[in-house]
């Protein structure tokens, strides 16, 4: 009797190529290369790691803010939720155009680096906790695949515009196939 239950949850389960996964496929990326930076003692390999996070940091800030926060308000109308995570975003733009006006040879980038990275860390942890903005997207009506689509779309339009195609970057380019990338 209680099968005729329904499964209106269907469009977000997790698939491993949704919105949600593209965001956290991001943040593990930028993760590794502020920890590469960390242990890295050669100027031009901090200038190109910090160049690759702060450039990724952008695109994916975009991403966010663009579709991904805006529907989660939409969905949730958790404010605080979502200002807290712009104002943070806000803060870490800051901190990257510091950098990127900066270089190795500045006697504070290493500590703007170090800075920027544990914003982040931060900011992440509230994205990705129990309670935390994924879980509550992943909660609401958000059509997660769907996003996730736009989000890869996005990304591939912002990567081209800076120039800048990380190394590892998924398949996805111009093929309008972006549902084919694996995380
Ligand atoms: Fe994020
Ligand atoms: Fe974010």
């Amino acid at each position: 009797m209680a099968k005729a239950k329904k499964k209106s949850a269907r469009a977000k389960r997790p698939t491993g190529n949704d919105a949600i996964a593209l965001l956290k496929a991001d943040h593990r990326q930028v993760e590794e290369w502020f920890e590469q930076f960390e242990k890295t003692r050669d100027d031009d390999r901090k200038l190109t790691l910090a160049t690759k996070i702060c450039s990724a940091l952008k695109v994916h800030t975009t991403i966010e803010e663009e579709i991904f926060y805006s529907a989660f308000l939409a969905a949730t109308e958790d404010k605080d939720m979502h200002h807290e995570a712009e104002v943070e975003h806000a803060g870490a733009k800051n901190l990257i155009a510091q950098i990127e006006a900066s270089s190795p040879d500045d006697d504070y980038y290493d500590a703007k680096v170090k800075v920027l990275s544990e914003m982040i860390k931060h900011h992440v942890k509230e994205e990705e906790q129990p309670g935390g903005m994924f879980a509550e997207a992943r909660d609401s009506d958000m059509d997660l695949e769907a996003l996730g689509e736009q989000m890869a779309a996005r990304k591939s339009e912002l990567e081209e515009a800076s120039g800048v195609t990380p190394p590892g970057a998924r398949k996805q380019r111009n093929d309008g196939r972006a549902s084919n990338a694996r995380n």
